[in-house]
This record gives structure tokens, C-alpha cells and sequence, in this order.
């Protein structure tokens, strides 16, 4: 059971919270229900049947043992700014990992990575409200509890659990507050001014993918760079062997590193 109203010192996420034992995916519960619901619901479950990923992927989400989840968010900006919020949420995650003594890397922008493996990943997607506005559903997967044995075969050398890692069992009561917690800090500035300074600092001092080479692949086009900074609008930057330089918003690519760490 997940109950964390006395850990929450938010004033609008996770005020209202729609918790489910057995779920397709709180994602696409999270879409059906945010026209009707306010900013900052959160819809969580216990177990996810249909879990989703980036890229139509999976998402592994056994019974009780990871924390699911997903956010209604009401920004009112622009299309070109929704990838921020994926930051925004990585950035949540990040702080509160580190609460619990763990130093994860970012793999921007969208996984929490810990020794090469990933441990958190972030779907963020978008609802037309009308016209010219759009809900944004952030739902974020923690492998919090897993065990080995929870991992099926082929993620294995690439997925891993904070508790495998700490070598205890998670509370994951206080580590969602936490994460909700950091998420609004970080998420009302950004929504009030334009404000993701902090964001992009966690997001450079933390990152798995800066000063090293990656593969950039947008459809069937994948070309070698060096990773190079993440700007001020949250962009990666990449320098390709020719020396040209490109600004990569997130979403419109995958990015794989070179030296084996997870990719997505
Ligand atoms: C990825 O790394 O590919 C993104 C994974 C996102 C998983 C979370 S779990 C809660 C929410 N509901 C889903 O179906 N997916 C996201």
C-alpha cells in the first residue's frame, strides 16, 4: 500500500492522488483522466500490465515493488518546451536518490542510470486540450524493491534497483514524497518564469553523457559525436567528427552511449 500525505509538503502535486492495485499503465489512465482532473493528480499503482516505455517499449512493472506513477500536468506553454519537463522530473529523481545516499548519473534526457545500469525512466507525453493547449502526463517508473529475479532475461545486465544496489529495502512511501516533493520545487519556476537553472546544473553536474561519444540516431540516420554540453534550454549539444555542432532537443532522438551503458 502506498500512503504518503504525511511525508508531502507540495501545495498542489500529488494533492489528489488516484491509487490502483492492478493498472494497464498509469500513463494512459493519467490521459483519460486529465481533462476532468487538476494540475498535479497523481495516478499510481501497485502493478502495471502494460507498462510503457520510450520508443513502444515495455516497461517491467511487477507487483509492489517499484514505485509507477504518473502526473497531470497543466503548464500553458508552448510544444517546444514540454521536453523540459522530462528534465524537470529527472532532476526530482535525482535529488531524491541522493537523499537516500546513492549518487545516480542522468542519462539525458530521460534516465536515472546507477553503475551503468538503468533504474528510473521518465514517459512524458502529451494531451490536446484544445487548439492550442495541451495537458503533459509525466510518468515516471523506479525500479525501487526489484530483486534480480524480478528482471526478465534481457534486461538483466541492463536494469538495476535501488535495492539491489543498497542492498535494503526502499521505504517507497518517502522516496515518492520526495521525489514529488523536489518535483514541484523544481517544476513552479519553471512554470511561473521559465526558470530550469537548477535543472539544467543537476542535469551537467550528474550527467552520464557529457565529454563522451555518442551515437545519435534520428529515424534510420545515426551519426558519432561528442557530447558536449546541455545549454540553457536544455539541449544536448553534440560536436560531430566534421566539427559541426548540433543542439538536440529531447524526444527527437535516441541517444546511445559507446561504452556499453544502457541505452534508450
Ligand atoms: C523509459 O525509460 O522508456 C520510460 C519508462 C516510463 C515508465 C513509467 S512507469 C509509470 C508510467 N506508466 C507507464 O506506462 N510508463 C511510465
Amino acid at each position: 500500500m502506498i500512503d504518503i500525505k504525511k511525508y508531502l509538503t507540495t501545495n498542489f502535486i500529488g494533492k489528489n492522488i488516484e491509487y490502483y492495485d492492478t493498472i494497464e499503465s498509469t500513463n494512459i489512465k493519467a490521459k483519460e483522466i486529465a481533462g476532468s482532473s487538476d494540475e498535479g493528480t497523481v495516478v499510481i499503482a501497485e502493478e502495471q500490465t502494460m507498462g510503457r516505455g520510450r520508443l513502444g517499449r515495455n516497461w517491467t512493472s511487477p507487483k509492489g515493488k517499484g514505485l509507477w506513477f504518473s502526473i497531470v500536468l497543466k503548464p500553458n506553454i508552448n510544444v517546444d518546451k514540454v521536453s523540459k519537463i522530462t528534465l524537470i522530473g529527472a532532476a526530482a529523481v535525482h535529488k531524491a536518490l541522493k537523499k537516500l545516499g546513492i549518487i545516480p548519473q542522468i542519462k539525458w534526457p530521460n534516465d536515472i542510470v546507477i553503475g551503468g545500469k538503468k533504474v528510473c525512466g521518465i514517459l512524458t507525453e502529451m494531451v490536446l486540450q484544445d487548439e492550442n493547449s495541451y495537458f503533459v502526463i509525466m510518468g515516471i517508473g523506479i525500479n525501487a524493491n526489484l530483486s534480480e529475479e524480478d528482471f526478465p532475461e534481457e534486461l538483466k545486465d541492463k536494469a538495476t534497483s535501488l535495492k539491489i544496489v543498497k542492498r535494503a529495502e526502499i521505504d517507497r512511501n518517502k522516496l515518492l514524497a520526495c521525489v514529488l516533493n523536489n518535483f514541484e520545487e523544481l517544476y513552479v519556476p519553471f512554470k511561473e518564469n521559465d526558470d530550469i537553472l537548477e535543472v539544467i546544473k543537476i542535469s551537467r553536474e550528474n550527467s552520464i553523457l557529457l565529454n563522451k561519444e555518442v551515437r545519435i540516431i534520428k529515424g534510420n540516420i545515426e551519426r558519432t559525436g561528442k557530447a558536449i554540453d546541455i545549454d540553457s534550454e536544455g539541449q544536448l549539444i553534440v560536436e560531430y567528427k566534421d566539427g559541426k555542432i548540433e543542439a538536440i532537443l529531447s524526444g527527437e532522438v535516441s541517444v546511445r552511449g559507446m561504452e556499453g551503458y544502457v541505452d534508450s
